[in-house]
């Protein structure tokens, strides 16, 4: 939520920042704004509501300077405007800050400053909870106290977690980023006399792959040639850059219209990735090298508890569905925002697993808080970011290796997800002894097809064009899917919802009379995902009930179901799969039929409207 970019060195800093920001877009983009400092102490800030290109022609106009922070946002308080848009400076005008995160006790602070500000004829220029940062650090500075000190003491006076980055005027040279909590990390990139800051790698990717990350409680003073860090507790000392291995092609569009459709194309080889090495066959061994749980912890679970959320928890909800009947032990899945807040016994014989492709989801990092706090029980993290928050709070961590993914919609990472699920079901059920080695192996081997399910699936987006030129117009969507496919209706509705403005329900087929089915008419189009499988005839009496009220079935079945095809409307075939397999050859057809129904209807699909890929607010 809210992006994040510095840069100091000897280079103009406005173009570099702006580039940045591009590439963070997708973490907030209602408005967006820079401050750049010339040698000289000179600041320019330039701000503007909406879009990075609402910017982008502002900044050409903007005096030079080698050291700059920018800001894309998505609002919490105030809403979207130039006078609300980062970065914020103090009333004095010499401290400017961005901000990614909440400062939960800014009514309290802004009361304790505001007799200050009014004894000096001044006033609040923003409805932010963030212009309390600068102010603060300015208060300080009055004081006497260093930059660094200024900073520290503010840092310390707010509650809720928090990224920022600072620029001084009294140093023109310097960069500050300080990271309370876990609101989205901040990246320190080096360079040859540079140096560059953000919230996340695709930004710095262009520049240098030699970066460190800063931790709860740091503070970085960032100089063109040198970073100076304060640890918690005032420790100083000067950190070793790692070497991350990412290839700046995987955050490209490449010949793609937009990142969600490139994302949906490379979920074969994601998933490939995913598993490779993980589904051994000779001997079958599933996971052998990641889970740093004791054997004998696998072996003595005794309930799974699976949370996430949006797409995160629909893959829990399907690896709730795989532990059940591949490991054959209790399971659960559960929204981490109510999960925290509930009163669940859990027990240290229960493993949670927490499913967060970004691995900052504020939710989840609470609820994984909560689990560790109040029970001690073993937690596993599947999430896409090595390093992330969620892999440090977790004992162990399962890397989906997905590639970075900037679509704000989540799609590859859900299948890669969906992936490490599955292969986790299958390691529990081999450490209980409940899964034969091989019956182990047979499990593998089903899984390895799923690549070609998802590539078949993907082959599909023609006829998902066709059926979305024909239902554009549509106001309502109902979903409906059964048993495993139950979790993937959820799915395609969230899609729908998200990136499609339209309104649609994900239903469990067998709910559907219970109450849903009075909305139906002509006009209110029901998508039934019905492959062939155990549940496949309760599956066609439903749709017989919303045929029986003239409502139009869209039914995505296996391929050569004639029986289906003729009991439907409209027809979308997908390869048949295994029955615990249908999540890999319908997701494709799920999400290219929410990405086609956007593009009918001319909508930004990179950049859903009040969305952020990162959910690092409550
Ligand atoms: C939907 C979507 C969101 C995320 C949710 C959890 O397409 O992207 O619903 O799935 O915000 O995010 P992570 O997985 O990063 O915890």
């Amino acid at each position: 939520m809210c992006g994040i970019v510095g840069y100091v060195g000897h280079q103009a800093a406005g173009p570099i920042l702006l580039e940045g920001l591009q590439r963070l877009e997708y973490r907030g983009y209602d408005s967006s704004g820079i401050a750049v400092l010339d040698h000289d102490g000179a600041l320019s800030v330039m701000k503007r509501e909406g879009k990075l290109r609402d910017l982008q022609a502002a900044i050409e106009r903007m005096p030079g300077g080698a050291t700059g922070i920018g800001h894309t946002r998505w609002a919490t308080h105030g809403q979207p405007s130039d006078r609300n848009a980062h970065p914020h400076a103090s009333s004095s005008g010499d401290v400017i800050v961005v901000q990614n995160g909440i400062v939960e006790n800014y009514r309290e602070l802004k009361a304790e400053l505001q007799e200050r500000l009014d004894a000096e004829g001044r006033s609040w220029q923003s409805d932010t909870d963030t212009e309390v940062i600068p102010e603060l650090i300015s208060r300080e500075l009055a004081a006497g106290k260093s930059f660094g000190d200024a900073l520290a003491s503010a840092i310390g006076r707010l509650r809720g977690a928090n990224a920022i980055a600072a620029v001084h005027r009294g140093s023109p040279n310097r960069i500050y980023a300080a990271r309370k909590g876990s609101a989205g990390g901040i990246v320190i990139g080096y360079g040859d006399g540079e140096m560059f800051v953000a919230s996340d790698l695709p930004a710095l990717l262009p520049h240098t792959t030699s970066v460190y990350h800063l931790e709860d409680g740091e503070i970085a003073a960032i100089d063109p040639e040198s970073v100076t860090i304060r640890g918690q507790g005032g420790t100083q000392f000067q950190p070793e850059p790692t070497q991350v291995d990412l290839d700046p092609v995987a955050i490209a569009r490449g010949p793609f219209r937009h990142f969600m459709l490139k994302e949906i194309h490379e979920q074969p080889r994601a998933l490939s990735d995913t598993i490779r090495g993980r589904a051994r066959l000779e001997p079958a061994s599933a996971l052998p090298d990641d889970l740093d749980l004791p054997t004998e912890t696998l072996a003595s679970i005794e309930r799974v508890l699976v949370i996430g959320m949006g797409t995160s928890l629909h893959a829990a909800m399907i690896g709730r569905w795989w532990i059940e009947q591949i490991a054959g032990i209790p399971a659960d899945f559960d929204n981490a925002s109510e999960f925290r807040f509930r009163a669940p016994l859990l027990g240290p014989s229960t493993l949670v697993v927490a499913v967060t492709q970004s691995g900052e989801t504020i939710d989840t990092l609470g609820a994984m808080n909560h689990v560790r706090d109040r029970w001690g029980a073993p937690q596993v993290v599947i999430t896409n970011v090595d390093g992330s928050e969620a892999t440090r709070q977790a004992d162990t961590s399962i890397i989906i290796r997905c590639g970075p993914e900037v679509g704000v919609a989540s799609t590859k990472t859900f299948v890669g997800s969906l992936a490490a699920l599955y292969l986790l079901a299958c390691r529990i059920g081999h450490a209980q002894g409940r899964l034969s080695t091989e019956a182990l192996s047979k499990r593998l081997e089903q899984l390895l097809t799923a690549p070609s399910l998802l590539e078949r699936g993907i082959g599909q987006a023609a006829r998902c064009a066709q059926i979305a030129q024909l239902f554009g117009a549509a106001s309502n969507f109902l979903v409906l899917g059964r048993g495993i496919e139950y979790p993937l209706a959820m799915e395609a509705a969230l899609k729908c919802k998200e990136i499609s403005y339209v309104h649609a329900e994900g239903y469990a087929a067998g709910e559907m009379k219970h109450g849903p089915i009075a909305l139906l008419d002509q006009g209110f189009p029901v998508i039934a995902l019905a492959p062939r499988g155990p549940l496949f005839d309760k599956m066609t009496s439903t749709i017989q009930q919303v045929r029986a009220r003239r409502a139009p079935v869209i039914a995505v079945g296996d391929e050569g179901d004639a029986e289906l095809a003729e009991l439907v409307d409209h027809f979308i075939a997908v390869p048949p799969a295994p029955p615990l397999l249908t999540p890999f050859s319908l997701t494709p057809v799920v999400q290219l039929l929410a990405y086609q129904l956007a593009l009918t209807r001319g909508l930004d699909i990179d950049q859903p409207r009040n969305l952020a890929k990162t959910v690092t607010v409550e």
